[in-house]
């Protein structure tokens, strides 16, 4: 695609690059912001029933009914894989489920289950009804992913004792448990482990309005005052994330505080998000990195997921996994089977005259 940079941008679409903000005033932000943050963690903001889960309508529509169906045969949950772009509320739906189900949630990552007795210590530990969540499932390695299959089907254990021609298998009987899975990867899953969840959920990226009242919700637990119009602006650049959302009130909740302001109004979640190098289309430094690096210097693609890392010195499975989803939604990038493409979407938004 020909191009040419368009030099009466505003700041939103400049060539990708550090915001000229002001470093004091943004050690002093930083400064308040990693105080504060330790003390309202995550945990505080996080819904803990289905009502107060915002959004995800099909998602809670089919938890609702399994869930109602398991309590009235008072059996546990079928195990559930959800999967999705990360802090779209996978941990926290595991969580609420555990709530709704009256049991125990004992969380865990496959990176931390890489010895056998890792996941077996966790297994033979679960009460009847448990839920075990394991995040990033798709990391689990083969002998982990193994002693899970009957675990999951017949809750078994099936241990190995001895080597060579002594060998035995001992099967120790665990209770009835739920596995919840969570993972962005899809499609890394082998198919053995995917067929033995019983429901597998997608997690959608949330519309604006659904933002919205997280942001709400969270401000009031946060005490913080926001208009609605505030909100709005705020939801609009968070990448359909709640995570995000969250993320960024606390940004403009500190920015309204040094600068003493009690309310938030879009024009100040704006000022203060543009300065956080946060764009109206919640692009961040590294989105604007990567579209721009494919623009500049691979013509607008297509290029290979490698290339692009190589070029912008950023992980490949971090731009694949955390980058790539969101610029893919809103129509930046497209995927074809020769690489990425950058969109006239993205061109435009960038400032580029095509
Ligand atoms: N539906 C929702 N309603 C309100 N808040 C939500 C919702 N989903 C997520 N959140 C908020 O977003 C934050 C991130 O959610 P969570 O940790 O569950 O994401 P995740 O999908 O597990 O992310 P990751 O893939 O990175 O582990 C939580 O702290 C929670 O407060
Ligand atoms: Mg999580």
């Amino acid at each position: 695609m020909a191009l040419k940079r368009n030099s009466d941008q505003s700041s939103s679409s400049k060539k990708p690059s550090q915001s000229k903000i002001n470093t004091e005033e943004r050690s002093l932000l930083t400064a308040t912001t990693i105080n504060e943050e330790n003390e309202q963690n995550e945990e505080s903001i996080r819904p803990h029933t289905l009502a107060d889960y915002i959004g995800q309508k099909d998602l809670k529509g089919v938890l609702q009914i399994a869930i109602a169906a398991a309590k009235s045969r008072q059996e546990p949950l079928d195990h559930l894989l959800l999967y999705g772009p990360p802090g779209l509320g996978k941990t926290t739906m595991s969580l609420i489920l555990a709530t709704e189900m009256g049991v125990n949630c004992k969380i865990t990552a496959a990176p931390a289950l890489e010895r056998p007795r890792d996941i077996t210590g966790l297994l033979v530990n679960l009460q009847p009804g448990d839920i075990l969540f394991i995040d990033e499932i798709h990391r689990l390695n083969r002998m982990s992913e193994e002693l899970l299959y009957p675990a999951m089907e017949d809750y078994r254990l099936d241990i190995t004792i001895g080597k060579g021609q002594t060998t035995k298998i001992r099967s120790i009987p665990l209770p009835r448990f739920t596995l919840v899975g969570a993972t962005t990867k899809i499609g890394s899953l082998t198919s053995p482990l995917r067929d033995r969840f019983g429901l597998i959920q997608r997690l959608r990226f949330y519309e604006p309005d659904e933002l919205t009242l997280i942001i709400q919700r969270t401000a009031e637990i946060l005490n913080c005052s926001i208009t609605e119009p505030g909100a709005t602006e705020i939801a609009r650049r968070s990448r359909g994330t709640p995570r995000i959302a969250n993320r960024l009130l606390k940004r403009v909740r500190d920015y309204a505080q040094v600068h003493q302001q009690e309310i938030i109004t879009p024009e100040l979640a704006a000022t203060a998000l543009n300065l956080f190098n946060v764009d109206a289309s919640g692009l961040d430094w590294t989105d604007r990195l990567v579209l721009g690096t494919i623009i500049e210097q691979f013509k607008g693609g297509p290029v290979g997921l490698e290339a692009v890392a190589a070029a912008t010195g950023e992980d490949a499975r971090t731009i694949e996994e955390v980058y790539e989803p969101y610029l893919l939604q809103i129509g930046y990038l497209s995927r074809t089977h020769r690489g990425r493409i950058a969109t006239e979407e993205a061109y435009r938004h960038l400032g580029y005259v095509i």
